[in-house]
């Protein structure tokens, strides 16, 4: 019987109690966004700098090697490929949600797929407001992966789920047209899954502020900027950005970068004031689907959906390297390897009491 994330089992986001017999489809259909945490931004820094000085394990990290399962599970890297090609054939959505998915496990206790457990007791990671709008496609696409790996005698519960994870992550780069790369291996998985650990950056963050998150993780400007690269394919719902596009009468004022005026009223059609909260945008509005440096020329037209996009390019100080990516994708796939390498490593677990492979990734053992 195949493995269904909770998510997957189309849990209302909003109640967060799940309904039976519900479809992907469906549960994508329902998904309602709910505002980002109202921690401020402060306080959220302050929770990622304890939290890093956890997430950094550079022993750990030394130990991944791309060979890692060569005798363990030969066929490994094939067999995710595959599952991964089927599932988006599936569903075009579930390469976006895959590498999103990485990201948002990797920054939240280090790369250990704590972000797939499911507490019976309703405190985990995927349950915490940042986390509400994965959707449920990336944990289907890994928990596939997870079957087809274990359904090999040889592997049967011999990989973990932050491996396959980072490797479906891979998978839906390459097979979006991206760049591709050897994937470190070896991390365990966590046993810890918990909402207050999560803490992400969010879209009103300027560049001082993201600056101040990725660093935190050990991650540079220029894998900042390029990381963020990953909105070259994927969607973001109106909620995320409709306060750039009118006024609202007696809010906060919040620094907004310039959008394009014509793209702004198209905008303005697809979230009306009363948008949808299932509605979506793409966030690569030059070339949707494709993995490429069109992300950057998106911003460089003035059309980045998301505040903490566009600032990449308002801020003099990062919009030398968007310009750069923008013109030479090669640059801009080196640089999206490299930080891709790197975000990788983070917190990664070895064998030991805080961790293990786990044989259902929704499950400790
Ligand atoms: C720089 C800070 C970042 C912020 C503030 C941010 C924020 C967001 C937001 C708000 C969305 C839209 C969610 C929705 O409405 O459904 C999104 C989508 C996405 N993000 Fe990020 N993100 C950041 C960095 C990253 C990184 C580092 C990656 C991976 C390398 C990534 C990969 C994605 C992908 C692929 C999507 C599309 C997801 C989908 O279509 O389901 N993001 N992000």
């Amino acid at each position: 019987k195949p493995v269904r994330h909770e998510l997957a089992g189309a849990a209302s986001h909003t109640s967060g109690r799940a309904r039976k017999g519900n479809s992907l489809r469906e549960a994508i259909e329902r998904e309602t966004d709910r505002p980002m945490a109202k921690l401020g931004w402060l306080a959220s820094l302050a929770a990622a700098v304890v939290v890093v000085v956890t997430l950094r394990s550079p022993l750990a990290a030394a130990q991944l090697r791309p060979g890692y399962y060569a005798s363990i599970c030969p066929n490994l890297e094939t067999i995710v490929r595959n599952s991964v090609r089927q599932s988006m054939a599936q569903s075009q959505i579930s390469a976006g949600a895959t590498l999103r998915l990485f990201f948002h496990d990797c920054a939240v206790r280090g790369c250990d797929a704590s972000i797939m457990i499911v507490n019976s007791n309703g405190d985990d990671e995927w349950r915490s407001p940042d986390d509400q709008s994965l959707k449920p496609q990336g944990f289907q696409t890994v928990l596939d992966a997870k079957a087809a790996v274990d359904k090999d005698p040889q592997c049967r519960y011999k990989v973990s789920c932050a491996d396959i994870l980072a490797l479906a992550a891979r998978e839906s780069v390459v097979q979006s047209g991206g760049p591709n790369y050897q994937v470190e291996l070896g991390r365990y998985d966590g046993k810890v899954s918990t909402k207050s650990s999560v803490v992400l950056p969010h879209v009103d963050f300027n560049l001082d502020k993201l600056n101040a998150f990725f660093s935190g993780l050990g991650l540079s400007q220029t894998d900042m900027i390029a990381l963020s690269g990953g909105h070259t394919i994927g969607v973001t719902h109106c909620d995320k950005f409709v306060r750039r596009l009118y006024t609202f009468k007696g809010a906060r004022p919040q620094y907004s970068p310039p959008m394009n005026l014509a793209f702004l009223r198209q905008m303005r059609g697809t979230c009306p004031l009363n948008y949808s909260p299932t509605t979506v945008a793409m966030l690569d509005a030059v070339t949707p689907n494709k993995f490429d440096n069109g992300y950057y020329q998106t911003l460089q037209q003035q059309k980045g959906l998301l505040s903490s996009d566009q600032v990449l390019f308002a801020d003099r100080r990062s919009r030398a390297t968007v310009n750069h990516f923008a013109a030479n994708q090669t640059a801009f796939f080196d640089a999206f390897v490299a930080a891709m390498a790197k975000l990788g490593r983070i917190g990664v677990k070895t064998a030991g009491s805080d961790a293990e492979i786990r044989r259902v990734c929704t499950k400790v053992n």
